[in-house]
């Protein structure tokens, strides 16, 4: 048989286990010029709570009853397509399925002899070239510096201040737990860390973290952490605008403080960025973070939930906290 799970409501607020349903199908068969995939690891990814309301974004709606799909690893268990072997692995946008077949288009190969396979979800995937192309081309850190990043134990902030401190900048990480803002310095070699859920004056925090106040800014979170971060902006800094998990789940926008005055006593730019945007630069941009891991520059973290069913349980414990770098679901269960 073969489970696929499909958006059964659109979440209202924070994701909830009935947003989602498992069905159980025939294991489809393939004809000429197709392959069959088992999937082996899933990345469940904090933008995908946008593609699962029906509000136009950059990336399309799911629609309600069909399959959720994000980034995935599969094994080419049977194949009728030159350039693909039995034995193969592949990364792609696929669905949240056992079994699929494919006609390869937009199918990587990827290589576990030259990294683990669920690297390439992440560290070599796209939180690792959304770390360092939204750090480099827009954020263009300068030697000595000083880089806050938000959202910064996650997949995303946590290669950010990796980088940062490799192109020569002081880097004050923000994350949920005072475990995690141990890590940022012990494993990652941030500069510090604030835990915002122990912190009443995210602004003073800053102040009393960057003494010469923040040049860029990679924000991962949005919201009153970003306010209090915008709060201690230098001339000409530069605010990258990743991500906004801290609202993603509000039927509301919440409104902040205006942020125009600051950014034009500061001559700062703040602009937003999506990953895809930079296609052209994914070769160059993952040939450096593949030399920076292999010269030991650069380590990563991964949360791996086991089982197939937990798919929709690990993308939840996005918005709970519960990952320290990438979150991963690897289908199949270790019963050891
Ligand atoms: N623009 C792009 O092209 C692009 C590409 C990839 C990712 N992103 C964005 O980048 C951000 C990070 O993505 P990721 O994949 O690396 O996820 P992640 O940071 O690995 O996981 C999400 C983390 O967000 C934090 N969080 C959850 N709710 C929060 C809240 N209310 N306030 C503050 N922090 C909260 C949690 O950590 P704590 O324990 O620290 O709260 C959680 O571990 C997301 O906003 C995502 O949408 C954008």
């Amino acid at each position: 048989m073969n489970k696929t799970i499909i958006l059964e409501r659109r979440p209202v607020g924070k994701p909830q286990l009935t947003d989602f349903k498992t069905t159980n199908d025939e294991r489809p068969q393939i004809g000429p010029g197709e392959i069959l995939l088992k999937t082996s690891y899933v990345s469940v990814d904090p933008y995908l709570r946008g593609r699962m309301s029906d509000a136009k974004s950059y990336a399309v709606p799911f629609q309600l009853h069909q399959p959720i799909s994000s980034g995935v690893i599969a094994e080419v268990t049977e194949s009728n397509l030159s350039g693909f072997s039995k034995g193969d692995f592949v990364s792609g946008l696929l669905q949240w399925k056992e079994y699929q077949k494919s006609d390869g288009l937009g199918l990587l190969k990827v290589d576990p002899s030259k990294a683990p396979l669920s690297a390439y979800l992440g560290v070599l995937g796209m939180t690792g070239l959304t770390a360092y192309l939204g750090l480099t081309e827009i954020g263009k850190p300068v030697k000595g510096e000083t880089l806050v990043v938000s959202g910064a134990a996650g997949a995303v902030g946590s290669v950010v201040g990796q980088i940062g401190k490799i192109l020569g900048c002081s880097v004050i990480g923000i994350a949920g737990t005072d475990e995690k803002v141990e890590l940022l310095k012990s494993k990652y070699g941030f500069d510090g860390g604030i835990n915002y859920n122990a912190t009443t004056d995210m602004k003073k925090a800053i102040a009393d973290l960057c003494p010469d106040g923040v040049d860029i800014y990679f924000d991962n979170v949005g919201g009153n952490i970003s306010d209090g971060v915008l709060a201690n902006i230098n001339k000409f800094a530069r605010l990258i605008i990743c991500g906004s998990i801290s609202v993603y789940n509000e039927t509301t926008i919440p409104m902040g403080p205006r942020v125009e005055p600051l950014l034009i006593k500061n001559s700062a730019l703040m602009q937003g960025f999506i990953v895809g945007n930079y296609a052209g630069k994914f070769p160059e941009a993952m040939q450096q973070l593949s030399t920076w891991l292999k010269e030991g520059l650069l380590t990563y973290s991964e949360t791996i939930t086991e089982g197939f069913d937990h798919i929709p349980q690990a993308f939840i414990g996005l918005f709970e906290g519960k990952n320290n770098g990438k979150m991963i679901v690897k289908t199949e269960q270790n019963n050891n």
